[in-house]
């Protein structure tokens, strides 16, 4: 794809929410749009990665008194590698990231920002990622229409060790069409995971997103 337009840049983005949710078209889909989804996400005043890092580290240190920079991080859906820019550039290190897209992944790399990354990675069946394999995991515009069911929480909180943070942006049009708020009631019903925090903030110019933070129980 080449140099977008604000008028194409929305309307990429839209058609990514009309996307079926199946990897193998998002997948594709992705595979297009990797070289121009900064561009693009850029036109539309996508401040979702800046403000969620700030958030995960506002809970860490709410939560643990202070905010320790050594714990490692999974970027989940880590897309071409916003979050972890702003990760890095607010001193966490430990950083690994995964995405479906082998494409978006192969521009993260470019970021030089983290250990590990790896493509081809569902998020709603994380098959090579250990139980309790990360301290926090975070997840930015992954959570949208078109992309991954609200279920795919489960997979972030079991790789996430206990006791460890997991915290994901859903835009709001996406916590409003879905049943993320009642999956994650029932999680917490369980026994599985404590609701630390859930608010509204900057997301993308058209709307906001919830931010939510869970404690792995
Ligand atoms: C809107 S982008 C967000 C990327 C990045 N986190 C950011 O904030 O810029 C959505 C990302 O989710 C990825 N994705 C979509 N479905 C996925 C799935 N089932 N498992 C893992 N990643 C997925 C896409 O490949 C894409 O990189």
């Amino acid at each position: 794809m080449s140099e977008s337009n604000d008028s194409q840049s929305f309307d990429i983005i839209k058609e990514s929410h009309a996307l079926s949710g199946e990897p193998e078209q998002l997948a594709e889909f992705y595979q297009k749009w990797a070289d121009t989804y900064d561009e693009d996400v850029s036109n539309e005043e996508y401040t979702g990665p800046e403000y969620i890092t700030n958030y995960f580290i506002d809970i860490l240190q709410k939560e643990n008194n202070q905010a320790d920079n050594q714990l490692k991080i999974l970027d989940a859906g880590c897309g071409t590698g916003l979050v972890g820019i702003v990760l890095d550039k607010k001193g966490y290190h430990n950083l690994d990231g995964c995405d479906l897209s082998e494409e978006m992944v192969e521009v993260a790399k470019q970021t030089g920002v983290y250990q590990t990354l790896n493509g081809g990675i569902d998020i709603n069946n994380m098959k090579s990622f250990s139980d309790a394999q990360y301290d926090a995991t975070i997840s930015c515009g992954v959570f949208t229409l078109g992309h991954v069911p609200p279920t795919a929480i489960k997979e972030l909180l079991r790789i996430t060790k206990k006791d460890g943070l997991v915290v994901v942006s859903t835009r709001s049009s996406y916590y409003d069409s879905t049943d993320f708020q009642a999956v994650c009631d029932s999680l917490e019903q369980e026994g599985q995971v404590k609701i630390l925090d859930h608010s509204t903030g900057p997301y993308i110019a058209e709307e906001d997103a919830h931010y939510w933070a869970f404690r792995v129980c």
